[in-house]
C-alpha cells in the first residue's frame, strides 16, 4: 500500500523520498580493486543552515551558490580485503588510510571513521574493502575556509562511483541524489556541494522537489544578473575557530529565538524565489546581508554566547556599505561561521569591485590574502 501510494505520488506530483530509499538491494556486479578521483567545490549559503535535528536533518531550509575555485580533490583507492590482509582494521572493521596532500594525516581519521559509521547502512560494501583516501584542497590550509563541505562531497562522490560499479543499472538522478544524501551525513552543508549552481537543501513548500534529505538544484528561473556571480573571499582570520559549527548548531536547541529564526529562513527563501526570477539586486542584498547578520546574532544570543566576527570583519562590512552608498554598485557581503567575509557581486561590476577591494579592503585581511571565486557547477569526475 505504501509503495503504491509512493508510485502514485511519483506520477502525479513528485517522489517523496525517505532515507530507506537509499538502502541498496543486492548488488548485481563485483569489483576487486581500482580507484576514482573527484573534485567537489565549497559553497556559500545565502539562506543559512544553523540548527539541526537528529541524523543531520536541518532545522530550516537553506540555499547556496556553488563555488568554482575553492575545491577539494579526493582520490579513492580500493581493494577487496582477503581475510589475511585485514591490516589497519579499526574496531568496527573499517579499513582505510588517510592522506592529506600525499602525507598520512592521523588527525583527520576520526571524522572519516564517524562518516563511515553513519553511512554504512547505505553503503553495505564498506567493510569489504581497504580504502586509501588521498585528499587535497585548492585553497590554502588553515585559511579559515571550511573544507568539510567540499571534502565530504568529494568523498561521497567517490563512494558513489564505487557503488555504481556494483550496481551499473543505477540512474544518473539516483547517483547524484544519493551522493548528496551521503555528503549530508558527513557535514550538512556538504550536500549543497554536489550538483548545480544554486542548490536548495531542506523542505520548502514552494520549492518543488526540495527535501531535508539531500540538496537539489534550484528548479526555477534564475535571472541573467546572477550568471557568473562573483565571490571574493577576504581572509580576515585564519586561526582555529573558538566554537565549532557542530557546537553552534547544538546551541540552537533551546535557543530563545530559534523558532522565529527558523520561520524567517523559510520567509527569506520564498523571497529569493522571486528575486532569482526578477533579478532585483537591491532585494537580493537585503536578504543576503540580513541572513549573514542573523546567523551571527544567533551565536551572540545563545547560551553560552560567542562572537566569531573580528574587528576587521566589521571594518569590511562598514566599508562595503559606504562604497555601495557612494557608488550604487550592488556589492554585498555574507559570512560563514567565522571571521572571513565573502564579497558578492555581479560579473559586470567585477573590475570596479576588485579595485575597491585592493584599495580599501585588503588592508583588513590577514597577510593581505583573499581568494577570487565565482559560481560554479558542482563536483567533477577527474
Ligand atoms: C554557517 O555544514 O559545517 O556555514 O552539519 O555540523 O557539519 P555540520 O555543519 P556545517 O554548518 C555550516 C553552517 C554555515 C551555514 C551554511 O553553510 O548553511
Amino acid at each position: 500500500m505504501v509503495k503504491y501510494f509512493k508510485n502514485y505520488l511519483c506520477q502525479n506530483l513528485y517522489f517523496m523520498f525517505t532515507a530507506a530509499d537509499f538502502i541498496p538491494n543486492k548488488y548485481t556486479s563485483t569489483i576487486e580493486n581500482g580507484n576514482f578521483e573527484w573534485s567537489a567545490p565549497s559553497n556559500i549559503a545565502l539562506v543559512k543552515y544553523w540548527g539541526k535535528k537528529d541524523n543531520q536533518i536541518p532545522a530550516n531550509p537553506s540555499v547556496s551558490f556553488t563555488l568554482n575555485n575553492c575545491k577539494t580533490i579526493t582520490k579513492l583507492g580500493f581493494s577487496k580485503k582477503s581475510i589475511s590482509t585485514s591490516l589497519n582494521v579499526t574496531n568496527d572493521g573499517f579499513s582505510f588510510d588517510l592522506l592529506f596532500e600525499g602525507k598520512p594525516k592521523e588527525d583527520f581519521k576520526p571524522k572519516i571513521q564517524k562518516f563511515l559509521e553513519r553511512v554504512e547502512v547505505y553503503l553495505p560494501f564498506l567493510k569489504d574493502y581497504h580504502f586509501t583516501i588521498d585528499t587535497q584542497n585548492t585553497f590554502p590550509h588553515s585559511s579559515g575556509i571550511a573544507s568539510s563541505a567540499s571534502g565530504m562531497a568529494a568523498l561521497a562522490m567517490n563512494f558513489m562511483s564505487l557503488e555504481r560499479k556494483l550496481n551499473p543499472e543505477m540512474t544518473e538522478d539516483y547517483f547524484y541524489q544519493k551522493a548528496s544524501f551521503l555528503a549530508r551525513l558527513g557535514s550538512g552543508s556538504a550536500c549543497r556541494s554536489v550538483k548545480g549552481n544554486v542548490v536548495v537543501w531542506g523542505n520548502q513548500a514552494n520549492i518543488q522537489g526540495s527535501t531535508d534529505l539531500f540538496g537539489v538544484e534550484f528548479p526555477y528561473t534564475i535571472h541573467e544578473n546572477f550568471k557568473n556571480y562573483q565571490d571574493t573571499i577576504l581572509l580576515v582570520d585564519k586561526g582555529e575557530k573558538q566554537v565549532s559549527s557542530t557546537v553552534g548548531h547544538d546551541l540552537m536547541h533551546n535557543h530563545p529565538y530559534a523558532k522565529r529564526r527558523f520561520a524567517q529562513a523559510h520567509e527569506n527563501l520564498d523571497k529569493l524565489i522571486a528575486i532569482f526570477e526578477n533579478g532585483n539586486l537591491d532585494e537580493f542584498i537585503k536578504v543576503v546581508e540580513s541572513e549573514a547578520l542573523t546567523l551571527h546574532a544567533m551565536m551572540m544570543t545563545s547560551i553560552p554566547y560567542f562572537i566569531l566576527m573580528k574587528p576587521n570583519t566589521l571594518e569590511i562590512i562598514n566599508a562595503i556599505w559606504k562604497f555601495r552608498q557612494e557608488t550604487q554598485i550592488p556589492v554585498c557581503f555574507t559570512l560563514d561561521a567565522g571571521a572571513n567575509v565573502h564579497v558578492l557581486y555581479p560579473e559586470n561590476v567585477s573590475e570596479k569591485v576588485l579595485q575597491f577591494i585592493q584599495d580599501k579592503l585588503v588592508v583588513f585581511c590577514q597577510n593581505s590574502q583573499y581568494i577570487c571565486d565565482k559560481i560554479g557547477h558542482g563536483a567533477i569526475a577527474l
